[in-house]
């Protein structure tokens, strides 16, 4: 399991990080990643998981997901939101790695940084989690 890290960190501040994405959006500008991976010819799955940003992938997941070569790999993506949904996220994998499978992907709501609501998933929602991710792996055949 590995955590993408940009080369240069998004702003502490939500608003900011709001307005610094929308404009990396509109620019299709892909931020450097801290974040190597010298082994990506080992892995025939690849679970990729980001949160929704401005109704789409975060710009420093679709670095990630360019600067590979997944050809013929397959993809597991997993998303959290603010309640609002994946958006595109899930259509830019596909998007992005033309020559990659990718399997149907699992959404959930979680926190919600612009109400001050972090960490979320736990307790009661915890359960809900590991239910809903438990059912969704089943239906794309990952588990029995
Ligand atoms: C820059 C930014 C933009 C966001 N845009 C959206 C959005 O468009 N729709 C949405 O539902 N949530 C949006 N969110 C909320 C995150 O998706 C949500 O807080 C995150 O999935 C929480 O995950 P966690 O509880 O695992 O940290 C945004 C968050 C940030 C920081």
């Amino acid at each position: 399991m590995i955590a993408l890290e940009t080369e240069k960190a998004y702003p502490e501040n939500y608003q900011q990080t709001v307005q610094q994405v929308v404009k990396e959006n509109e620019t299709g500008y892909l931020p450097p990643l801290k974040t190597k991976i010298d082994s990506i010819e080992n892995y025939d799955f690849v679970f990729v998981g980001f949160p929704t940003w401005d109704m789409k992938m975060p710009p420093p997941m679709k670095s990630f997901l360019k600067q590979y070569n997944f050809s013929g790999k397959t993809f597991i993506p997993f998303n959290t939101n603010a309640g609002y949904g994946v958006g595109t996220g899930f259509e830019t994998v596909k998007e992005l790695c033309p020559n990659s499978k990718v399997l149907e992907g699992f959404e959930m709501k979680a926190g919600a940084e612009r109400d001050g609501q972090y960490l979320v998933i736990k307790g009661e929602k915890a359960e809900e989690a590991q239910e809903k991710v438990k059912n969704w792996l089943k239906k794309i055949k990952l588990i029995q």
